[in-house]
């Protein structure tokens, strides 16, 4: 695996971004915000940091308590086969996507399908801030301040109807805004499911931003799916389809490698992954160096920590089969 050092004077991920590019995003921001009747950002701020910012930002009791990885860590260490399989690949690659403009297709069970502007995705909704842990399958595991809108409410906008029992996504296939699919790493597109109680959860959000800035090409702009109760390989990023359907939708993992991961994969510390032990976790801090070997380790917990909101969703279902 390729390591690249980043030097103290090297630009932020999330500041790799021109000036066109994100006027241009804060154009859906501003949809955003003015759906819910608040100010608007500052139209032409010159430096490239602030325009980053997304204003308006409603706070949240999420996560109150804990305490946030650095927007570094976050932005330097990831998984986004896309962009290469070693962790620091997305941060050195993902300069190449380019999140503007950016539409999604509405497809399947639903009263309006077609091709949507990101703006009207998520025009009349409030963007949040909720402070999810995340853990990842091999047990790294992240604290992060997503910006973002609920899903369910998204969803609702489109009019699924009753044959839609579970929800497909799927992440954008080019080869020359995503160099890694020129590898055989994985099946593109990227594809990933929930079933429509899951998705319409009043956790699971579509995120467009992280610490109050617009999501960083590597973290899956413009827009990217969080579940924060899973692995972190359900929260698919850089969508461009979502698709209303009646069947179980297989999802990238699961047709890379069923023998450890199905359609329910969860963070369930009492069932081992078949290649290691999923009890403890690595709490990445961004502090004091990001390598995850000399990272704290906590215990993992069942549902990642959300078992009070969620577990009834699993209820009747042997969890150690549907691992
Ligand atoms: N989405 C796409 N399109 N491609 C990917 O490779 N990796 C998944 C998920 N979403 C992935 C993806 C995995 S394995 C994880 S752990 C999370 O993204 C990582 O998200 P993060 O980089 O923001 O931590």
């Amino acid at each position: 695996m390729l390591i690249r050092i980043r030097k103290a004077s090297d630009p932020l991920p999330s500041e790799i971004a021109t000036k066109d590019a994100i006027l241009n995003r804060r154009a859906f921001m501003q949809a955003a915000a003015a759906s819910s009747g608040v100010a608007l950002l500052p139209m032409f701020a010159n430096d490239a940091r602030a325009a980053m910012k997304i204003d308006n930002v409603m706070k949240t009791k999420w996560g109150a308590d804990e305490k946030p990885t650095t927007l570094k860590g976050i932005s330097s260490y990831n998984n986004f086969y896309e962009f290469g399989t070693g962790k620091e690949d997305p941060a050195a690659n993902a300069h190449t996507l380019k999140p503007d403009p950016w539409s999604i297709e509405i497809a399947g069970q639903a009263g309006r399908i077609g091709k949507f502007g990101i703006e009207d995705i998520i025009r009349d909704n409030q963007l949040e801030e909720r402070i999810y842990r995340m853990r990842c399958v091999e047990a790294w595991s992240m604290v992060i301040p997503w910006v973002g809108v609920p899903l369910a409410s998204v969803l609702k906008k489109f009019d699924p109807t009753s044959q839609a029992k579970y929800v497909e996504f799927e992440t954008l296939v080019d080869p020359k805004q995503m160099p890694g699919q020129r590898s055989r790493a994985l099946d593109w597109p990227y594809v990933e499911g929930l079933r429509m109680d899951e998705a319409m959860h009043p956790l699971t959000i579509l995120a467009v931003g992280i610490h109050g800035e617009i999501l960083p090409n590597q973290c899956g702009a413009p827009i990217r799916l969080v579940v924060p109760w899973k692995y972190g390989f359900k929260s698919i990023k850089s969508i461009v389809k979502i698709n209303f359907v009646e069947k179980e939708p297989v999802n990238t993992w699961q047709a890379q490698a069923a023998n450890e991961y199905g359609f329910y994969s969860n963070v369930n510390p009492e069932r081992d992954h078949p290649r290691w032990s999923q009890k403890r976790e690595r709490r990445l801090t961004g502090e004091g160096g990001l390598s995850a070997l000399f990272a704290p380790t906590v215990e993992t917990k069942m549902f990642n920590g959300y078992a009070d909101e969620v577990a009834s969703l699993y209820s009747g279902m042997d969890l150690k089969k549907y691992f």
